[in-house]
C-alpha cells in the first residue's frame, strides 16, 4: 500500500469486492460503459495480474483505477510485455495527482516483478510525463497502422534489452 501525494489517498491492489465500485469510477470518467467492460473482461484473460491492477482509495471510497495487462510482442518469437490501460480517475477528484500516483505506482511495481516493457495507447501529452516515447522508434509497432504513431508509446523498464522489438497483439477485449 502507497501513501500519494495527494493526502488521504492510497494506491493497492484491487479486490474482487471492488469490482462494482471500480466499474462505477471508470463509468464515470470515461462517461460511457466501454472501458468498465474492458476491465471486466481483462480480468478474464489469461493476461490479467492482480498485482498490477490497482485501486486509488481515499477511506473505504474508490476514487481511481489502474490495469497493466500482458499482451503479445510478436518478434522472432511471442513474448509478454505490459499494456497500461485503462487509467480513471472519478471526474470529481481528478487533476489532483491521484491518476499519476496510479501510474507512478504500477510502474514501480512492474519493474520490481522484472517486466521489461509497457506500451500505451493514449494522450501524447499526458504519458510522456511518466517516461513514455515513441514506441516504434523502438522497434515496437502497434497492431494496426492505423494508430497514430504519436499516441503509441512505449517505456522501458531495467529488464529491457533491444531485443524486444515487434508487433504488439492486444487481446480481443481491446478491440483493436
Ligand atoms: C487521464 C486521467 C486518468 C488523469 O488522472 P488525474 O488524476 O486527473 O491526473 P493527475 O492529476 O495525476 O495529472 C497528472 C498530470 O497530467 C496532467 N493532466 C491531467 N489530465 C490531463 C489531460 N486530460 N490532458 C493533459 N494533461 C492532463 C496534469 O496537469 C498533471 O500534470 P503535471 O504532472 O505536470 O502537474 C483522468 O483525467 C481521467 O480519468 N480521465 C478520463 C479517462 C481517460 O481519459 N483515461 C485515459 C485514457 S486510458
Amino acid at each position: 500500500m502507497t501513501a500519494t501525494g495527494t493526502p488521504g489517498v492510497l494506491v493497492r491492489a484491487e479486490e474482487p469486492r471492488q469490482f462494482a465500485a471500480i466499474a462505477r469510477v471508470v463509468e464515470a470518467a470515461f462517461g460511457k460503459r466501454d472501458e468498465a467492460r474492458l476491465v471486466a473482461e481483462l480480468r478474464e484473460t489469461g493476461g490479467y495480474i492482480p498485482a498490477l491492477a490497482l485501486v486509488a482509495e481515499t477511506g473505504a471510497e474508490v476514487v481511481g483505477h489502474v490495469m497493466f495487462t500482458h499482451v503479445t510482442l510478436r518478434g522472432d518469437r511471442d513474448r509478454a510485455v505490459l499494456a497500461l490501460a485503462p487509467v480513471a480517475v472519478r471526474p470529481g477528484e481528478q487533476r489532483a495527482g491521484i491518476g499519476k500516483a496510479l501510474i507512478r505506482e504500477g510502474l514501480r511495481i512492474a519493474d520490481e516483478l522484472g517486466e521489461p516493457l509497457v506500451v500505451v495507447l493514449g494522450h501524447p501529452a499526458y504519458y510522456p510525463k511518466f517516461g513514455f516515447s515513441s514506441a516504434r522508434a523502438m522497434g515496437v509497432r502497434p497492431p494496426s497502422d492505423e494508430m497514430p504513431d504519436a499516441a503509441f508509446m512505449a517505456l522501458p523498464l531495467r529488464a529491457y534489452d533491444k531485443s524486444y522489438r515487434g508487433t504488439v497483439i492486444y487481446p480481443p477485449a481491446f478491440g483493436v
